[in-house]
């Protein structure tokens, strides 16, 4: 059993919790959180018995084997890499640093703790619709593109309206909408594009000065993928990749819900299957397979080309975001 210690009280931490017990391959040991009484607000009733407000007794704990950080987007990296340190598996929620050089030591750190595994809950990714569609664009006759849409208003922008500052609003804790839903559209692109040659993303700044929404171009050989991000409003189209007929439509790029293919005629056949309620549940099940049995060539193929493509998807964010000339603190360290 994959003892887990998590950091993050969120309603997301939960589901991941969920998530994980439902595998029956984790058990919840012990929380982090800023108040010991918080801590044990959420684990007691999740079964854990270890309730930390110190990060150094947290990651040092031989209660935890596992550790889920669901913290704001800047505390990612110097956490994730504690966790290496002590030689833990750590799973780290998206986007799982704020910058490229972030990565590259995590990278590093990494080499020097071999025994500790690295992942990025990027969960659309372990999806089976994910392969389904990277598959279905494989047998298209030639790409033409896409156009990929996530926008949802978030309900901490009636925050900013209001004046204050929530934490994925502000630049100090990297936030905005491309830090945000931009990775799951990200994650798309380059898991079944792979890498473009040249972006640029144009945003609309918000009055805390990071990108509420925005339009990111990025350019292929032979052509051209946008992606439509935005917290501070909603879309209902539909996200579309392009051959020279067929079109293979999703309902949502995250999601991944509804995913078809039209024909030259409009015909539409369903190639997708209905995600579970839990949406973490597969990767959830993909990291515990890894964490297990880490040295079975299968899994250790798969936990690498995870860690390289998560490399990638932040590269492409860090290029967008300097496009876009999108600061945070953290890029002068
Ligand atoms: N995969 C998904 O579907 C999904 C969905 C939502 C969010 N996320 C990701 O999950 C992460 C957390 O998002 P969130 O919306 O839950 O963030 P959040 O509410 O701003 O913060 C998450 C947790 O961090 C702690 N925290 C809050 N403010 C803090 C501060 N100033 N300093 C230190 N700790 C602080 C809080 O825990 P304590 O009060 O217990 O310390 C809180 O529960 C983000 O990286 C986000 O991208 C992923």
């Amino acid at each position: 059993m994959i003892k887990l210690g998590i950091i993050g009280t969120n309603w997301i931490t939960q589901q991941f919790v969920d998530a994980a017990h439902a595998t029956k391959k984790y058990q919840l040991t012990a929380v982090y959180s800023r108040t010991t009484e918080k801590a044990k607000q959420f684990g007691e009733k999740n079964g854990a018995t270890g309730f930390f407000d110190n990060l150094t007794d947290f990651f040092k704990s031989e209660t935890i084997d596992t550790f889920y950080i669901a913290s704001p987007n800047s505390l990612h990296f110097e956490q994730a890499k504690q966790g290496i340190e002590n030689d833990k598996n750590v799973i780290v929620e998206k986007p799982i640093v704020s910058n490229i050089k972030q990565m590259e030591i995590l990278r590093q750190t990494l080499e020097e703790h071999p025994q500790a595994r690295l992942f990025e809950a990027a969960r659309q990714v372990h999806q089976p619709n994910f392969k389904v569609i990277k598959g279905q664009i494989a047998m298209l006759d030639r790409i033409q593109g896409a156009t990929l849409t996530y926008m949802k208003y978030s309900s901490r922008y009636d925050a900013v309206l209001a004046g204050e500052t929530p934490n994925v609003f502000t630049l100090n804790f990297a936030g905005g909408a491309l830090q945000d839903l931009g990775v799951y559209v990200a994650y798309d692109a380059v898991g079944w594009f792979g890498m473009p040659d040249d972006v640029a993303y144009y945003p609309t700044l918000t009055s805390t000065r990071v990108d509420g929404k925005g339009v990111a171009i990025l350019r292929y050989p032979e052509f051209d993928v946008t992606l439509n991000i935005g917290k501070t409003s909603n879309s209902y189209l539909d996200s579309e990749i392009y051959g020279l007929k067929d079109t293979i439509v999703m309902d949502n790029p995250a999601e991944l819900g509804n995913v078809s293919i039209r024909d030259e005629a409009g015909k539409e056949t369903v190639i997708g299957t209905k995600p579970a309620d839990n949406p973490m549940i597969s990767e959830a099940e993909d990291f515990a397979r890894v964490i297990n049995d880490p040295q079975n060539e299968l899994n250790d193929r798969d936990y690498w080309t995870w860690l390289d493509l998560s490399q990638n998807v932040n590269k492409l964010l860090y290029n967008l975001r300097q496009s876009g000339k999108i600061v945070f603190p953290d890029d002068a360290q």
